[in-house]
């Protein structure tokens, strides 16, 4: 037996789909920065490496990537939730949200110091339906938190987490690698050689 899903995703209870939370920094006009909470996101190509970012065309995060060009995806883990969603309801310059701008590598919006990886990124071409706006941004420059390249399980370091519904999320607490002896997978305890898709 199945249940019809409504097509108006706000309704959806559970969720089929989920989002990575990520802290989207921006260049203001007047050079201040802006950040703010997204989920709509994911990696769109390899070569060159392109990601795929949704956001309300009234935001000032894609105002933003559209007049200056440039933005930074920053991963929080899971312990800055509260400040996740509180970032929406605050103005929005990074300190307003007592986090901590770090200048980028590559563009010049800044990274959040306390986000464990970052993505920066150069506005590629965009797309709109209605009221949003599919930014495609090109990878220039990438950095993590030394300390996640050398643990055993650097997922569990990172405890990226997802947006379910509204005020839900969950959380990545453990990696685990197809191929172990136990049916869900094993939990993740040597380096993994690297793959390039899942
Ligand atoms: C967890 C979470 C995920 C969100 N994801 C998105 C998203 O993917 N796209 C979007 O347009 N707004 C999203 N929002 C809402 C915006 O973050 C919110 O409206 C914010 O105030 C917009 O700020 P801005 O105008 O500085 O861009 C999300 C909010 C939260 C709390």
């Amino acid at each position: 037996m199945k249940a019809n899903l409504n097509l108006d995703k706000e309704t959806w209870h559970p969720s089929p789909l989920i989002g990575q939370i990520v802290l989207v920094t921006t260049l203001n006009a007047d050079g201040t920065s802006n950040i703010a909470p997204k989920s709509w996101i994911s990696m769109m190509a390899f070569e060159p490496p392109i990601l795929a970012l949704g956001c309300n065309v009234q935001h000032w995060t894609g105002r933003n990537i559209l007049e200056r060009g440039e933005f930074v995806v920053n991963v929080p883990g899971a312990e800055l939730a509260e400040t996740v969603w509180r970032a929406c309801d605050l103005p929005h310059p990074v300190e307003a949200a007592g986090l901590t701008p770090v200048p980028s590598l590559k563009v010049r919006p800044p990274r959040v110091g306390e986000c464990r990886a970052h993505l920066e990124c150069v506005l590629d071409r965009h797309l709109t339906y209605g009221d949003e706006l599919v930014v495609f941004g090109r990878i220039v420059a990438g950095s993590v938190d030394a300390v996640a390249l050398g643990a055993d399980d650097p997922y569990a370091y990172l405890r990226m987490f997802a947006f379910l519904e509204d005020s839900t999320y969950g959380v990545i607490e453990q990696a685990r690698q197809v191929g172990k002896n136990d049916d869900r997978g094993g939990a993740m305890s040597a380096k993994p050689s690297p793959a390039r898709r899942a």
